[in-house]
């Protein structure tokens, strides 16, 4: 072998190790991947690409020049998901704690604009403790200059963020502005600031887990859309939830094949509404047995349970779904699950994904906590994200759909494509309790058996309203079907929309109510 052959050899191993042998092993200790081990899980074997594995900072101060590791703490690339082209970084904590430089910050952005040129998802892995310090404002811009590049490829090509270590201070808001934030629980934390300038301000105390861990984002805040046990199993969510999205704005989902027959009966859904309207029933149940294969990859679990959204297929044919929750809260909408519902449908909007619906929704939830924290702001997102959407958009109603949730929850009137409900449906402006209260104030006063007449009238409200058969006359349901219809119905009704096309008038952007 001759000398300059070895030479660029001695440079690869240099940069395989990173920050050297003794901080790997601390990073293993803490139960915590390599940055190129975390890339060896997420891509196909074999396909990964690096670039600037021989960049190194170009840093003088606090005696920084005599330390420049190949690579600067950053790994990035290209490489395959499936045979599908994504482009990554992932942060390497072994040097300079994962620390983003100005070559740090120049690497991620370089691979950034390549996935926006190539047309390719861009998936982050963070591990960071933040601005490099020693290089002061410099570190400053080059997050900025990550921010500008997140800000244009919104929408553009899929942005996933994956949080396996600390994530703190301005930092955050590289992984806040993409599609979707995975974190691992134990390991790794997001946070503007940490215990000790909270313990400062507010003179509270708080560990590092309950201010920002996996838990907290996925549960309290919404910052993370999956809290996962650990970084293996984290980065294959990542690579399964790749198998729902299409590269870019500009293509459709690819088609999975499936064995399971396009007409199955879902005979199990004709006896799944409770008798009594105000018992609950798990939608999830609804959609397992009405996707693909009962595969269903939902999405901010346990975060606003009283909405459920998530990706499956149908047919094959990737969808977004979004299903009010009978089971939690009974399947009212709030602020948190308007907000939830909102960038769910955007993203599918945004990336070509056809949305379905399961309706069962008593309204939106009354009282002062919600009026005076805006619930008229934050629903109307939840409104304007189905009203904008120009996808195929289908909505299935299970049971209620009462008041203005009826109209927000992808109703015809808002350009719901095929829309069609259950005979269990129940279609009107309120509930027969408090239809009756307001109609029948007088009548009741005067009535000799105030309770005989109550029921009465409910029952008579009910045998009116309480269907679907208004609404169907009228056309904003396009059919009532048997549920051991659903999955057949929608499969035909998927089929014929994926040539749907759809356009809102010409703006710079629209202003949803933020
Ligand atoms: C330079 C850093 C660094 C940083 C860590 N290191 N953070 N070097 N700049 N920001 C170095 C350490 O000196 C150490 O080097 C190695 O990385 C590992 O760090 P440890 O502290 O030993 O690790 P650990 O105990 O696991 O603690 C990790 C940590 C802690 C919690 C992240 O290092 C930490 O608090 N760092 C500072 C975090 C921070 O305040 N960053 C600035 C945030 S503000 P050696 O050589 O000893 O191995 C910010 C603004 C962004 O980021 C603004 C965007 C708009």
């Amino acid at each position: 072998m001759n000398t300059k052959t070895e030479r660029l050899q001695a440079l690869q191993a240099e940069a395989m190790l990173g920050g050297g042998q003794a901080r790997i092993d601390a990073q293993h200790a803490k139960g915590k991947l390599t940055a190129r081990e975390r890339l060896a899980v997420l891509l196909d074997e074999g396909s990964f690409q690096e670039l600037d594995m021989l960049a190194r900072h170009r840093s003088t101060r606090f005696g920084l020049e005599k330390q420049r590791p190949l690579g600067d703490g950053v790994v990035t690339g290209f490489g395959t998901i499936h045979g599908r082209t994504v482009c990554v970084f992932s942060q390497d904590f072994t040097v300079f704690g994962g620390s983003l430089s100005e070559v740090h910050a120049e690497k991620i952005c370089k691979i950034m604009d390549h996935a926006v040129k190539i047309g390719a998802p861009v998936i982050g892995l963070n591990d960071s403790g933040g601005a490099r310090i020693q290089e002061g404002v410099v570190s400053l811009g080059g997050y900025a200059d990550i921010f500008l590049r997140n800000t244009m490829a919104s929408g553009v090509v899929p942005q996933i963020s994956v949080v396996l270590g600390p994530c703190a201070g301005g930092a955050v808001y590289s992984p806040a502005l993409t599609d979707f934030i995975f974190m691992t629980k134990g390991t790794s934390y997001m946070f503007v600031t940490g215990p000790d300038v909270v313990k400062t301000v507010t003179h509270e105390e708080v560990t590092f887990e309950e201010l920002g861990g996996a838990d907290t984002h996925a549960e309290r805040s919404g910052v993370a859309h999956f809290a996962i046990d650990n970084e293996v199993e984290c980065l294959l969510a990542v690579r399964k939830m790749l198998t729902f999205l299409p590269m870019n704005n500009r293509e459709k989902a690819p088609l999975r094949p499936t064995t399971d027959p396009w007409n199955r009966p879902n005979t199990r859904l004709n006896h799944i509404i409770p008798a009594n309207p105000n018992q609950p029933y798990d939608i999830k149940d609804v959609i397992r047995d009405v996707v693909d294969e009962a595969d269903f990859m939902e999405v901010h679990e346990g975060y606003a349970t009283n909405i459920v959204v998530g990706f499956a297929t149908l047919d094959g044919m990737p969808v977004g779904i979004v299903a009010n929750q009978p089971a939690s809260l009974a399947g009212v909408l709030d602020i948190n699950s308007s907000i939830k519902g909102a960038r769910f449908v955007r993203f599918c909007d945004a990336f070509n994904i056809p949305l379905v619906v399961f309706e069962d929704v008593p309204g939106f939830l009354p009282g002062t906590d919600q009026e005076w924290r805006g619930i008229i702001r934050h629903g109307a997102k939840l409104l304007y994200a189905f009203c904008e959407a120009t996808v195929p958009k289908l909505t299935v109603i299970t049971r209620k759909a009462y008041g203005g949730a009826y109209d927000v929850m992808n109703s015809k009137h808002i350009r719901g494509d095929f829309n069609v409900a259950w005979p269990t449906a129940e279609i009107a402006v309120m509930g027969a309790k408090g239809a009756v209260e307001i109609l029948y104030r007088k009548d009741l006063d005067k009535a000799e058996n105030k309770e005989q007449r109550y029921q009465e009238l409910q029952d008579a409200y009910n045998e009116q309203f309480a269907n679907p058969y208004e609404a169907a006359e009228r056309g904003y349901i396009d059919a009532v079907i048997l549920p051991e219809q659903t999955r057949t119905t929608l499969i035909t009704a998927l089929r014929t929309l994926r040539t749907k096309v759809d356009t809102n008038p010409w703006k710079k952007h629209g202003n949803i109510p933020l």
